[in-house]
């Protein structure tokens, strides 16, 4: 058979499974795993010995080019795309907003020409939406139909993006109807308006209070009351960037019940806390996004999480701004900071680094968490998630002991700084295929702006 590209003598690591032996590409597509593919059929040979063959990594929660308090996000499609691949990420779902008085068709087209000629990697997009009339519901089934099966609601962000309960429970219905799945921003945001209202009163106004305005109890009870929400109507719900031990409890009570309750953690809550929001100055800003950095003793409960699977992905919620131009917004006010935090480069390693090489799960178990998973919970399986005859050529070749330290002076992303800066990770991504196409090498982007394709998904259909 002839081939393009073999990737030789590697291990084989799906979430399944853990083999020697070579995978054989043509075009964009796997066509052949086998002991031995002979490397005289193939115009090209990458040896990738001593190393893990995986499927690439797929990140579920991204903002790429979002405006956000009087600013946007600093990563556009481009520069965000190829900072992942540097990661080791091959294909992102990002979210598209729909502002008050508009339609969600409206929202869709606004980012899919944010990402038209621009994406590096595959991407999808998530709908968010903030106001929800009959002709909307609507709208909903047509977009499931057409290839966006998942929707974000928000319990926070009063008057911004926050969603009133008869609202959530009607796009719930409407979920359940059409075969979509509704990502919920669990936080109580009525109670901590007041709680924010109430430090400002009192002069309290550094990056901090937006961690001390924010308590894991209205994460909990949010979290509790979008499962409860959806067990009413019938809809799996999935708990974006959980970050506490509070809110894990309810999903771990709904999952034990049987209900489709599902959940992501992101880095920045596995390695970071408070005690970050103490940096000098106005530091402290760079860690300024919601749900906020907890208590240190939450990071063991939600590795543990992940390992147990009351936890099924790991997202970045990669929503960049710099620290000296729009962090800057809120110097003198940490509600006018604008929130979000850096990441969508740093996630494999990060997780690989604390979870496998910590000793805490399985490299099987890490492939699900970064890939398999998101993959199936959103429609993009088995064309994306795994290594499988048929599936896209979409591979990480990946060096479970070479270390690196984070730092802003050598990441891709555009923003100047990091929040990791100074992390020491063992595993690291060394060479990232995209649809059967080299797109990094050792650390250069051979990729192309503009060759990552919007794929349509899947309706939901469980884990
Ligand atoms: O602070 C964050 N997380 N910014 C992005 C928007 C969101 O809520 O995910
Ligand atoms: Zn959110
Ligand atoms: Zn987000």
């Amino acid at each position: 058979m002839r081939l393009d590209t073999v990737i030789r003598g590697g291990t084989i690591v799906t979430a399944s499974d853990t083999t020697r032996g070579d995978v054989g590409i043509l075009g964009d597509k796997i066509v052949a795993i086998a002991q031995d593919l002979n490397p005289e059929n193939a115009s090209r040979v990458i040896d990738a010995a001593g190393r893990y063959v995986m499927p690439g990594g797929i990140d579920v929660h991204t903002h790429l080019d979002m405006p956000f308090g009087g600013t946007k996000s600093a990563d556009d499609f481009e520069s965000g795309t190829i900072a992942a691949a540097h990661g080791g990420t091959t294909t992102l779902i990002d979210f598209a907003i729909q502002y008050k008085r508009q339609t969600l068709r409206h929202a869709f087209d606004t980012w899919m020409a944010k990402a038209d000629r621009k994406a590096a990697i595959d991407y999808a997009f998530h709908c968010i939406i903030t106001e929800l009339g009959d002709a909307h519901v609507e709208e909903m089934g047509a977009l499931v139909r057409e290839g966006v099966p998942s929707f974000k609601l928000f319990m926070a962000y009063p008057g911004v993006f926050m969603l009133d309960d008869a609202s959530i429970f009607r796009a719930m219905l409407a979920a359940a109807k059409y075969g979509g799945m509704i990502c919920m921003h669990a936080e109580n945001g009525g109670a901590i308006d007041v709680i924010v209202q109430r430090a400002l009163a009192e002069g309290k106004r550094a990056p901090k209070y937006h961690a001390l305005t924010r308590p894991t109890t209205a994460e909990a009870e949010a979290t509790s009351r979008a499962i409860a929400l959806a067990e009413m109507a019938g809809a799996p719900v999935y708990i974006v960037h959980l970050s506490c031990n509070d809110a894990l409890e309810k999903v771990r009570e709904a999952r034990d019940r049987g209900l489709a309750a599902y959940a992501e953690t992101c880095p920045q809550y596995l390695y970071l806390s408070l005690e970050n929001m103490d940096a000098p100055g106005f530091e402290g800003a760079k860690y300024v996004f919601t749900p906020p950095l907890r208590e240190k003793w939450n990071q063991e409960k939600l590795w543990q999480g992940l390992a147990k699977d009351t936890l099924q992905v790991v997202s970045t919620d990669h929503c960049p701004f710099c620290f000296k131009e729009q962090k800057e917004l809120g110097r003198d006010d940490f509600t006018k900071i604008p929130n979000g935090g850096p990441g969508i480069e740093n996630r494999m390693s990060l997780v690989f680094s604390g979870g496998v090489n910590g000793g805490r799960f399985s490299v099987n178990r890490f492939v699900q968490l970064v890939s398999t998973a998101p993959a199936k919970l959103f429609g993009l399986y088995p064309r994306k998630g795994t290594i499988a005859v048929g599936s896209d050529a979409d591979i990480v070749v990946f060096d479970p002991n070479e270390e690196m330290v984070i730092s802003a002076s050598t990441h891709h992303m555009r923003v100047d700084y990091s929040m990791f800066e100074g992390i020491r990770v063992r595993g690291v991504a060394k060479i990232v295929l995209s649809r059967g196409r080299v797109i990094v090498e050792d650390g250069e982007f051979k990729g192309r702006a503009g060759s990552g394709e919007f794929i349509k998904r899947r309706q939901y259909s469980g884990v």
